[in-house]
């Protein structure tokens, strides 16, 4: 959708002052701090896109009967603007723009054109832009997603639905660092999406299905929960907020193919494309739990690390579920992990060319 509107600039009249920002700045941690601002645009049927702004961050108050309260009409993107040596850049934002669009359709939302997409995002770093971090662990992460506004109790698609852009100062999402390997719950008794669901899209509620079983994983000493596939409980989907990848001794690569129960990350994407170049076959292939622990224990599984734009690339290194657990390699990070992080870092961080396109400039 090449389709663009006119954002109208409501600069914030009273903006964190600029020694309690960088007080903030110091120390961020993931998704507590926000900026000064935000971007809503309205949709309405029969009228389309509407009202586009840049204004100041503030609650957005709702009816009891707004419709996403009930029915959970909701999707929303993740990425991140990074401070390089000279501006501002973000990583990858058309194919953002692109999933948000396929969110949309999957849940009978309409779909926001990519230009206006794209446009939202450039406009509130454009104006935030004091808050991008220089830490090299640090970024803006933003944070687009939409919403239906409707006030209305019966079970349909809304007529009516807000989009909005906040964004968030960030140091690296978990507690250990960026780099330190986690451990996993693998669930056996929750699964994320079935075949037919809602897997693919990202929408608030894949993520509040994934919350008691991460919640369990929580209580077993783990950072995240590992899902097994809906209908025969074998095979690995994906993680509560980020996909996986496994390394093997011949330096090939498997990760859980697209069939739709998974989110299709763009990080994902971006490793598979790294991977090939730096000589490794990536198979995109079905791999079960009973195979992951089998081949943890002969050593012919070397590395797994999770990804995703909040996470980047995150070693994994023991693995737990209620048959009881098996360290990978010898529980650190390993060498294929580190090299593809470093890999995808320089190049978001734009220390290396951009061969693939996949920065924009600001
Ligand atoms: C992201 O990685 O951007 C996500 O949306 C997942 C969540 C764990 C923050």
């Amino acid at each position: 959708g090449g389709e663009s509107l006119e954002f109208e600039i409501r600069p914030n009249p009273a903006p964190v002052s600029a020694a309690e920002r960088a007080a903030l700045l110091a120390n961020p941690g993931f998704g507590r701090v926000f900026t000064d601002h935000m971007v809503t645009i309205r949709y309405a049927e029969g009228k389309g896109w509407y009202d586009a702004r840049v204004e100041a961050r503030a609650p957005i108050p709702m009816d009891p009967a707004t419709a996403v309260l009930h029915y959970a009409q909701e999707i929303f993107e993740g990425l991140k603007a990074y401070r390089v040596d000279d501006g501002l850049t973000m990583f990858r934002p058309d194919a953002n723009a692109r999933r948000f669009r396929e969110s949309a359709r999957r849940m009978a939302m309409p779909e926001l054109p990519e230009q206006v997409f794209i446009d939202s995002l450039a406009a509130l770093v454009e104006i935030d832009r004091e808050w991008v971090p220089d830490d090299p662990d640090g970024s803006l992460y933003l944070r687009p997603f939409m919403f239906a506004s409707e006030v209305f109790l019966g079970v349909k698609p809304s007529s009516e639905y807000l989009y909005l852009v906040i964004a968030s100062p960030v140091g690296p999402y978990f507690k250990g660092g960026a780099v330190a390997p986690v451990t996993v719950w693998v669930s056996t008794d929750y699964t994320r999406a079935a075949p037919g669901g809602t897997g693919a899209a990202k929408c608030g509620g894949n993520y509040a299905t994934s919350l008691v079983a991460q919640a369990e994983g929580i209580e077993h000493g783990c950072e995240q929960v590992v899902f097994l596939d809906a209908v025969e409980r074998r095979y690995v989907d994906e993680l509560g907020g980020m996909n996986v990848f496994f390394v093997f001794d011949d330096g090939s690569l498997v990760t859980p193919p697209l069939t739709g129960t998974i989110l299709p990350g763009i990080t994902r994407d971006a490793v598979i494309a790294l991977a090939g170049e730096q000589g490794h076959e990536v198979r995109e292939e079905l791999y079960s739990f009973d195979q992951w622990r089998a081949d943890a224990a002969s050593g012919r599984l070397r590395e797994v690390f999770a990804c995703g734009t909040a996470a980047v690339l995150t070693p994994v290194g023991t693995v737990r579920s209620a048959d009881g657990e098996f360290v990978i390699g010898d529980g650190g990070t390993g060498e294929v992990t580190s090299r593809l992080r470093r890999t995808l870092v320089d190049i978001q961080r734009g220390r290396v060319a951009d061969t693939h396109g996949w920065v924009r400039r600001l």
